[in-house]
């Protein structure tokens, strides 16, 4: 099966300890056995990686316009109007019931689930996913709490789905996972940005001001573009007495009051 079409981390990678964890992590695991799908994962190593192309917004620019207007500021100008121009953000206009909250993107795998091809007895779910003219059931495992979480997400901010896998596997995962449609908009592997063999996903093209933006992943790739708007999460695979997202409330429940992520996010990191 060569097609990926789920994103997750390698095992391995997810034992890293993280720097900037806000909430404390239960030690590390032993590194289980790879999994034998390692076509699924599509995050390559750095250096197997292609050059990244250039930065688009220079692409914008004529080579050499900087006679009259400065640089800096044509760049901010055009990414203003990207932005403002209806259609061109990932998220459409806020809803009046999310005005003023701040907007939350939220990854699926490892994070809020975790899904394989490999049979499961206890799976929560069982999603039938078509590749190349066959049908794959993919087995899914819902991280301990996640229904209260999501609830409760749901009351304090604009919550958004966004994954690097493909819309084909995790819409309908979501579909199931999120039964009282706490996510307003999911995102998929097409709105990600492919840099440095990485899907990232790059917050600045939403549509929201990146002081009311916080994203929770568990991989670090994903928010490289922004990583001081970000709550990390421990990766999650199959361990059933895992806290993680009840400990992740409180921390949440402040940062919904924030005017600011970035001052709150630094007073939470903060020993
Ligand atoms: C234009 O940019 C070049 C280098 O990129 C610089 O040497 C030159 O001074 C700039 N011209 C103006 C008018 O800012
Ligand atoms: C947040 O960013 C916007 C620009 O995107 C700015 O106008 C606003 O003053 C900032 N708010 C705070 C509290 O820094």
């Amino acid at each position: 099966m060569e097609s990926s079409i789920i994103t997750q981390v390698q095992k391995e990678d997810s034992q890293l300890p993280s720097k900037t964890g806000l909430v404390n992590q239960s030690s590390p695991k032993k590194p289980r056995s790879r999994n034998i799908f390692k076509a699924l994962f599509c995050c390559l190593r750095a250096q197997d990686a292609p050059q990244p192309p250039p930065p688009a917004q220079d692409t914008l620019l004529p080579p050499e316009d900087n006679g009259t207007i400065d640089k800096l500021d044509l760049l901010q100008n055009l990414r203003y109007q990207f932005h403002q121009v209806p259609g061109t953000s990932l998220l459409p206009e806020v809803t009046p019931q999310d005005e003023g909250k701040i907007c939350v993107v939220i990854d699926l795998d490892e994070t809020l689930v975790h899904s394989s091809f490999k049979p499961i007895s206890n799976a929560d779910f069982i999603v039938p996913v078509e590749i190349e003219g066959t049908t794959h059931q993919v087995y899914v495992l819902k991280r301990p709490h996640v229904d209260q979480f999501l609830q409760r997400m749901g009351e304090l901010f604009e919550c958004v789905l966004f994954t690097a896998s493909l819309a084909k596997y995790a819409d309908p995962v979501t579909d199931l996972l999120d039964q009282c449609g706490v996510f307003g908009t999911r995102l998929f592997r097409e709105s990600c940005v492919f840099h440095q063999g990485c899907y990232v996903k790059d917050l600045s093209r939403l549509g929201r001001q990146l002081n009311k933006t916080l994203i929770l992943d568990n991989s670090p790739a994903s928010y490289i573009f922004h990583p001081e708007n970000a709550v990390p999460v421990v990766s999650w695979f199959d361990d059933l007495e895992d806290t993680e997202l009840l400990s992740l409330l409180p921390v949440f429940e402040e940062l919904s009051e924030a005017d600011d992520v970035y001052a709150k996010l630094q007073q939470l990191r903060a020993p």
